[in-house]
């Protein structure tokens, strides 16, 4: 059953181009509400855990270097059918696929600095959030 929420990062080359602020408009002018957000710099240990299902793909180690060297903002996001739903407002993770009107078609340089993540289920949404809002995080 689909649920209402997803995870979000925007990327290190989307943070490093000033994106940001055009990012979450987008997100939230598709309908979204921004229910948690942070900006933090992964440590490639982090970076590794975070993507550990892609361990054995050929790219693994690109990405853990990319993604741990700049500050990335990581949200939980709030929607009817939220995972299938921003899928779609993201586009194709090759930005060369992505549709005309999608975060990674305005925003994305290239299949791994493609601007944004989007959890693909809703079993990953809650791993993911958790991983960087844990439910027992102090202020
Ligand atoms: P993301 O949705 O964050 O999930 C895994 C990431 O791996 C993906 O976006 C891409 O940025 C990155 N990646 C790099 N190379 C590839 C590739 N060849 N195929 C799929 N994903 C890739």
């Amino acid at each position: 059953m689909a649920t209402n929420r997803t995870f979000t990062m925007i990327k290190p080359d989307a943070v490093q181009d000033n994106h940001i602020g055009g990012i979450l408009s987008m997100i939230e002018a598709g309908g979204f509400r921004i229910v948690a957000l942070k900006k933090v710099q992964l440590t490639p240990e982090r970076a590794g855990q975070f993507y550990e299902v892609h361990k054995e793909r050929p790219f693994y180690q690109d990405l853990v270097k990319y993604m741990s060297s700049g500050p990335i903002v990581a949200a939980i996001l709030e929607k009817d059918n939220a995972v299938a739903d921003f899928r779609t407002l993201i586009g194709a993770t090759n930005p060369a696929n992505a549709e005309e009107g999608t975060i990674r078609k305005k925003y994305a340089k290239s299949i791994e600095a493609n601007a944004v993540h989007g959890s693909d289920s809703d079993e990953n949404a809650q791993i993911e959030g958790d991983f960087y809002f844990p439910a027992n995080e102090q202020f």
